[in-house]
């Protein structure tokens, strides 16, 4: 599985580079303007993630509302670094929107997936990844690893001409929020998990490490002062 980033923010983007295991960045509206940015800096900040992250996809999402628009935004990302991939929410508007981008190489990210169908429909119009949201299930007291693995099954079932050569559609495991949720979308096949920091960070620590380096510090302590 690879792992992407959830974030907008720079720093955080550097950081999970630096470890080594980023495969690529996602960023929405709402994380964008959790990092405090204005409209005006919207493009320039998409260059500087596309330059922090050195080639690695880029997720930028439209915010535009009918499919002329979409088409027309995601143009202009996608002309703001070869590394940027245009997400649009899936609807009936932007599947159109998708369709004409893919048929032009742009790649799409099309996000809000929530059902198999949409997932299916996303895929067919030429979406180079699709994004299932995990956690906003299990916020609603639903199974959000259920629903991600019906997408992965019904995805997996069939071939649909579109980016074969880049091994797409590929499917990102989204609103990703524990360890759990990334073991087991690993384990039903999804090919990228989109996690914020902070969640990664869960992922690296476990309590027996923790527990075994204070051990292992103590008795080394016993050897050097014996
Ligand atoms: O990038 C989309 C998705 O990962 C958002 O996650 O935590 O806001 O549900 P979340």
């Amino acid at each position: 599985m690879k792992f992407f980033i959830d974030t907008a923010d720079l720093d955080e983007i550097r950081e999970a580079a630096s470890w080594g295991v980023l495969s690529g960045v996602t960023t929405n509206p709402s994380l964008y303007a959790r990092t405090g940015g204005r409209l005006a800096d919207f493009e320039p900040h998409v260059v500087r993630i596309c330059e922090a992250c050195e080639g690695l996809p880029v997720s930028a999402e439209s915010t535009a509302e009918t499919t002329e628009g979409m088409v027309a935004e995601g143009r202009r990302l996608a002309a703001l670094a070869p590394n940027v991939v245009v997400k649009l929410p899936v609807c009936e508007e932007s599947l159109p929107a998708c369709h004409a981008l893919a048929a032009e190489g742009v790649r799409v990210n099309m996000t809000l997936v929530f059902s198999a169908p949409q997932a299916l429909l996303a895929a067919r119009a030429g979406a180079r990844y699709v994004s299932p949201f995990v956690g906003r299930f299990d916020d609603v007291a639903d199974d959000g690893l259920a629903q991600l693995e019906t997408v992965v099954d019904a995805v997996r079932n069939y071939d649909y001409g579109w980016w074969d050569e880049e091994g797409g559609p590929e499917i990102i495991a989204a609103s990703v929020r524990t360890p759990n949720h990334v073991t087991q979308a690993a384990l039903m096949g999804a090919d990228i998990a989109t996690v914020p920091l902070a969640a990664l960070r869960r992922c690296v620590r476990h309590p027996l490490t923790s527990e075994g380096l204070a051990k292992f510090a103590a008795d080394w302590k016993k050897v050097t002062e014996g």
